[in-house]
């Protein structure tokens, strides 16, 4: 047995890779055009992209809603997940991402209709709210960490039983082991797991997730 160091974790990242999620022209194009707008490249590894993929087949979702666009990348693979009559709606409140996205997305072939929504996220969920939008089947939580508790409350909202919540980022390299971490979007990520720990509407857990450095994703269960 090899003792746990760096390299290794960064090669058997990579082993997974190179078995599962194979180099693909759509995905790569969306990378270099994000890197092209100088957008920042913080996206979700690959292996996650297919591990959120997979998650919504196995969830069978029909309707899903990302909260943070970035350059479509996660959207990507999750639109790719849906069936024909499928729908997706993502919430950017960057109008310079969202024009990067919308470009992406439009020649990535995706078999279902995605709309972009731009503004801030916790008005745009209140929106969808107070519209009686039909429940989601999985949500997917990716802005500002420090909001993490506020969008999760709405998410409920926006869920039925059986309904899949998602959470990136909430490991933080393992900033969120500190009793009181000095940064906000840390203290927020912080809070989200404790909150999802003892949720009496959620089952759920974290999983460690590798990128450049130890992060994770919360995955819970609506009851
Ligand atoms: N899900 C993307 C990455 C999203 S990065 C992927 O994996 O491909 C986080 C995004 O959230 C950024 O584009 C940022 O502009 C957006 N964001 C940050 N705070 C926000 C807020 N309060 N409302 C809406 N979007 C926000
Ligand atoms: C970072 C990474 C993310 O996936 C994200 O959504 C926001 C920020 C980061 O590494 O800073
Ligand atoms: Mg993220």
């Amino acid at each position: 047995m090899q003792a746990l160091n760096p390299e290794l974790i960064e090669q058997i990242e990579e082993y997974i890779q190179e078995l599962y999620t194979p180099a693909d022209p759509v995905l790569i194009a969306n990378l270099a055009d994000a890197a092209a707008a100088g957008l920042p490249a913080i996206q979700v590894s690959a292996n996650q992209g297919r591990l959120i993929y997979l998650l919504a087949k196995i969830a069978r979702a029909r309707r899903v809603l990302e909260i943070g666009t970035l350059a479509g990348y996660s959207t990507t693979w999750l639109a790719r997940a849906l069936p024909p009559d499928g729908m997706l709606i993502t919430l950017e409140g960057d109008a310079r991402h969202a024009e990067v996205a919308r470009r992406n997305l439009d020649r990535a072939g995706l078999p279902v209709r995605v709309e972009i929504r731009v503004g801030r996220a916790a008005g745009l969920l209140r929106e969808l709210i107070r519209a009686r939008t039909d429940a989601f089947d999985l949500i997917f939580i990716d802005a500002d960490k420090a909001s993490y508790a506020e969008y999760l409350d709405c998410s409920i909202e926006l869920s039925h039983s059986g309904t899949l919540i998602l959470a990136d980022n909430v490991i933080r390299h393992g900033a969120v082991l500190e009793d009181r971490p000095a940064d906000a979007n840390d203290r927020g990520a912080k809070a989200y797991n404790e909150v999802i720990a003892r949720h009496p509407r959620l089952e759920s857990l974290v999983v460690p997730i590798i990128r450049d450095r130890i992060d994770g994703m919360a995955i819970s269960m609506v009851r």
